[in-house]
């Protein structure tokens, strides 16, 4: 029987789900003005740092490359990142706060009866908490970490093992992600994927490699997947 139980959906965490730029608040207290130019860069060197440690072989954790990024981030805009201060900003980043379609739309997709799971560089108990602080987790059967095997996106392997994890073809689990190195890497694997296309102005890489579905938030994936594209 060919029914959407049998076919499963990841959903990326950081910058799909939740938003990690919205951070802003609790790097004023401690970097005034300079907030949203770390939040950036901390988020970008976070995201550096995991491929330079996946080519490099050289597997750290995604809290340790949280933590050297946010040190790289204050030293960059001229800050101190003292222990207070590094204790609570990785506090606030298990509290990120979810995207406003991000509930509703697990919730619609959730009724058409795919198996759901969170697939993320972090580790699971990180993203454990992060989703249950935005809400998000009871739409969820499980979280897939990378951890589990000491790699990160887009490495092949950690796809591999997220496609083993759900029990299911490569081709009807549906990879939903904002980040656009993430949906290149999931293609590659040979999962369906799907961008969430988060701002007007991001953009996607010219790599010859195209989305299968392009959704503004997750309640467009949901009508999509539901009309019968998925
Ligand atoms: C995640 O794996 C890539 O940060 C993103 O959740």
């Amino acid at each position: 029987m060919d029914t959407n139980r049998q076919r499963g959906i990841a959903f990326d965490v950081y910058g799909t789900l939740v938003d990690p730029l919205g951070i802003g608040a609790h790097l004023r207290r401690w970097v005034g003005a300079a907030a949203d130019q770390v939040a950036r860069v901390w988020r970008e060197k976070q995201l550096e740092y995991t491929w330079r440690r996946a080519l490099m072989g050289a597997y750290a954790p995604f809290s340790i490359c949280t933590v050297q990024a946010l040190a790289y981030a204050f030293v960059q805009a001229g800050a101190t990142l003292t222990p207070d201060a590094q204790a609570d900003l990785m506090t606030a980043y298990r509290a990120l706060p979810p995207f406003a379609d991000a509930a509703a739309g697990l919730a619609q997709i959730r009724l058409a009866g795919y198996r759901m799971v969170a697939f993320s560089n972090g580790e699971a108990a990180a993203v454990r908490a992060v989703l249950s602080a935005a809400g998000l987790m009871e739409y969820l059967d499980d979280v897939v970490s990378v951890d589990e095997i000491g790699s990160f996106k887009p490495d092949r392997a950690v796809y591999h093992h997220m496609v083993k994890r759900m029990g299911l073809a490569a081709d009807r689990i549906w990879m939903v992600s904002s980040n656009p190195f993430d949906v290149i890497g999931a293609k590659a694997a040979g999962l369906r994927v799907a961008w969430v296309r988060r701002r007007p102005d991001a953009q996607f890489d010219p790599w010859d490699v195209a989305p299968d579905l392009i959704v503004e938030h997750l309640g467009a994936l949901a009508v999509a997947l539901i009309a019968g594209r998925g």
